[in-house]
């Protein structure tokens, strides 16, 4: 696997695949990879003759108080697992190279409907950045698929949406949730967590997976979320959000679910100083168990 560190050697790179006629499928990724960042790399492969994947912990989706100093950056170890996944292309540019210009002065992109509820609303600007640096890469790679861990729900379901606004030629994959075998979905956040929180994490799937089988069995979505509030804190979560929504707008939802409708429950919870994210698709619920 090569790996580049600058625009115009990733363009080359590009460039001559594009001449070969070979499709490309991409994963871009903050790094520290898992499992679940190596999947996306085994889909690209399986329909696109070159995969290639960034490393970038991008500063602009990251609020004044969050992690970005902490975030950890273990390149040489990404590389490896890179390399035995048979990924083709690393891109991990430095900072300045994606914003020669500073932070503040760049280009934004947003997609406002989307990212007025849930992790828009407790990371303000987060997805901004999201939105903003994917289009760079995805204008820098320009991959035949992208793809995208639908742990991040809310941020798969923005960036599609983005794609199909702004006409970008490329198509955008979501790939499943890799996770522990207590259920816990795997994050680069989860090594926050005390040998105690560790223990408990797992809750917040378990809170999932209970609370779409009560809305199926009818229970209303105000005593979903009472339930399932009292269950985390229980434990010792701090609940940022647990919104039941209609999974293509994203809209909270109230009263009844009705079968057939394309529900999600979407979560975030502090653990100590880990934030966890996790989401439930209702008509997806048996397979997802
Ligand atoms: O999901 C992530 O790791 C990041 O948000 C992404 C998509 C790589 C953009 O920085």
């Amino acid at each position: 696997m090569q790996t580049v560190n600058s625009i115009a050697a990733l363009r080359e790179q590009i460039a001559a695949w594009k001449r070969e006629g070979l499709t490309v499928g991409f994963a871009p990724t903050m790094g520290n990879l898992h499992a679940g960042h190596i999947s996306l790399i085994t889909e690209a492969l399986k329909s696109c003759d070159k995969a290639v994947s960034s490393v970038f912990v991008n500063p602009l989706q990251f609020g004044p108080n969050e992690d970005l100093e902490a975030y950890p950056r273990t390149l040489a170890d990404d590389q490896k697992k890179l390399e035995v996944a048979g990924c083709d292309l690393l891109f991990a540019p430095p900072v300045q190279e994606m914003y020669p210009n500073g932070q503040a002065a760049v280009t934004t992109v947003s997609v406002p409907n989307l990212t007025k509820h849930h992790c828009g609303v407790s990371r303000p600007g987060h997805f901004d950045g999201v939105t903003t640096v994917v289009t760079k890469l995805l204008a820098l790679v320009q991959p035949d698929r992208a793809y995208f861990g639908k742990k991040d729900f809310q941020q798969l379901r923005v960036i599609k949406q983005m794609v199909a606004d702004l006409c970008l030629p490329v198509e955008v994959l979501g790939v499943e949730t890799s996770r522990e075998t207590d259920g816990l979905a795997m994050s680069s956040r989860n090594q926050y967590l005390t040998t105690e929180q560790r223990a408990v994490a797992s809750t917040l799937r378990k809170t999932l997976i209970n609370a779409a089988e009560a809305l199926q069995q009818g229970e209303t979505v105000e005593a979903v979320f009472e339930q399932s509030q009292q269950a985390l804190t229980a434990v010792g979560f701090k609940p940022d959000y647990f919104n039941i929504s209609d999974a293509d707008t994203l809209e909270p939802q109230q009263g009844c679910y009705q079968a057939g409708q394309n529900w999600v429950i979407l979560a975030s919870a502090f653990l100590g100083k880990a934030r966890l994210l996790d989401n439930i698709e209702l008509i997806a619920t048996k397979t997802q168990q």
